[in-house]
């Protein structure tokens, strides 16, 4: 067996969460192999809303295994505050969970640090989540990082303290207040107990070498999906650097964050909008900064799932869904979001950029002067609601996903029409 890959392919928030849930009765373990609680994968169903941040996507089925690979960073406060709402939806949810060793913690300081750097940066932040993914993605390839194997070694608090420690005089040379900064509305120091506890509540969960376990699961004939977060656009290697995250987003991350072979990839799903969002500071071609674009925020609801920042929108963006498709050896497309478009008159799409001169997105976009190429579409003009079969489908929505499927020559399989788990239709 191999394993199933689903991944975004533009600035995140394509709607993982909702697909990975909704193909979850497909597989026996559903694995994140990256990102932290960056990520917010939102999933509705039966009038029930839950935003995952941490825990993986396929968590709220009862007979489903679910894995955070060792690619992941992990807050222990808001892993256990989301495992006790999870909870009242799945009473399996703790049994079902299993965390890499080799997962690697975020602490308060990371935080911290996180908030200094995009305050001494200005203008020129990068609109991080604050989560404090870059400080804790840093200190795992300093090689000083905390990891969740272990909280159960004597040495672990010293740890800490000696880590933080580290990181205060660097707060200090930057005159951050840290008694006057509060994560989640907790001054530092609360905050840090409550991390310990957490930490605490932690010991009740398993922890393996997860690597093994999956790769032991492949040979067993069970079915496994990796779930991404962000998406390839963010990649801190293939992205719009230095406006990305710190942790790969591709498939690739897949082999490193869960260690697996690259033999052992199986389909390559790549998730996009049928229009763009983006959050945070950093480059956007086709974005709109007219009333179309307020159209689809307000539309598509399109505000953060982690931080309830507005989304930036706009057309879809052909150079960087060609380039994200080539990095990542997507094999199938998943379209979400067309609902959003189906009172629009026109649709573009992005095909090029500068007059047909640019056809993948390129590295220095930041300071490159962009054109976009738009082709315009008969918008379809027709709800999708009660679809419930896709030769219902308007013919207008069938030709943008035959254009699409032809342009990067990779069929679309899914269509996501809606948010709740059963607006998915195979096509
Ligand atoms: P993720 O980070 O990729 O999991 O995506 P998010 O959860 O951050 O953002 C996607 C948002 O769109 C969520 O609010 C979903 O409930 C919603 N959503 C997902 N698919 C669809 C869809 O096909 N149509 C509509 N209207 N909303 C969707
Ligand atoms: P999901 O998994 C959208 C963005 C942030 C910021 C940049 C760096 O829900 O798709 P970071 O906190 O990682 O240092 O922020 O990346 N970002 C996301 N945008 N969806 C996400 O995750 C994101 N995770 C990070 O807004 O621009
Ligand atoms: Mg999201």
């Amino acid at each position: 067996m191999k394993v199933d890959v689903i991944l975004g392919l533009q600035w995140g928030d394509e709607g993982k969460g909702k697909i990975v849930d909704a193909l979850t009765p497909q597989y026996d373990i559903i694995a994140r192999f990256q990102g932290g609680p960056n990520a917010g994968h939102t999933i509705e169903f039966n009038n029930n809303k839950i935003v995952l941040h941490t825990i993986p996507s396929g968590i709220l089925r009862e007979n489903t295994l679910n894995i955070i690979g060792n690619g992941v960073v992990i807050d222990p406060v808001i892993l256990m505050n989301e495992l006790r709402q999870v909870l009242s939806f799945n009473p399996n949810a703790q049994g079902n969970l299993k965390i890499s060793k080799r997962s690697h913690f975020i602490l308060p300081i990371h935080r911290a640090l996180d908030a200094c750097y995009e305050q001494s940066k200005g203008n020129a932040k990068i609109g991080s989540t604050l989560k404090g993914i870059a400080p804790a993605y840093s200190d795992k390839y300093n090689r000083r990082g905390l990891r969740a194997g272990e909280i159960f070694q004597d040495d672990f608090e010293k740890k800490y303290h000696d880590l933080t420690n580290e990181h205060l005089k660097i707060i200090n040379l930057y005159q951050f207040d840290i008694d006057a900064f509060e994560i989640d509305k907790l001054p530092f120091r609360e905050y840090e107990k409550q991390w310990f506890q957490a930490i605490d509540s932690m010991k009740s969960l398993e922890y393996i070498d997860t690597e093994i376990f999956i790769n032991e699961a492949l040979k067993n004939g069970k079915k496994v999906l990796a779930e991404g977060a962000q998406g390839t656009l963010l990649d801190i290697d293939f992205g719009s650097y230095p406006f990305v995250t710190s942790s790969n987003t591709i498939c690739a991350g897949v082999c490193t964050g869960l260690g697996v072979a690259p033999g052992k990839i199986g389909k390559v799903y790549g998730i996009f909008k049928a229009y763009c969002t983006r959050v945070g500071s950093g480059p956007f071609p086709t974005e709109l900064f007219n009333d179309t674009g307020k159209k689809m925020q307000v539309i598509g609801n399109e505000y953060g799932a982690t931080t309830g920042r507005q989304r930036r929108c706009g057309w879809l963006d052909m150079p960087a869904l060609r380039y994200a498709v080539m990095i990542n050896g997507v094999t199938d497309l998943i379209m979400t979001k067309a609902d959003v478009l189906n009172s629009f008159e026109i649709i573009r799409v992005a095909e090029s950029y500068n007059e047909n001169t640019i056809q993948y997105l390129p590295y220095n976009i930041n300071n490159t002067p962009i054109i976009p190429d738009y082709k315009d579409f008969p918008g379809w003009n027709s709800e999708t609601e009660n679809i419930s079969n896709v030769s219902e489908l308007p013919d207008n929505l069938v030709s943008y996903i035959n254009f699409i499927e032809k342009n990067v020559n990779v069929p679309v399989s899914f269509l996501s029409l809606g948010p709740d788990r059963k607006q998915t239709y195979k096509l």
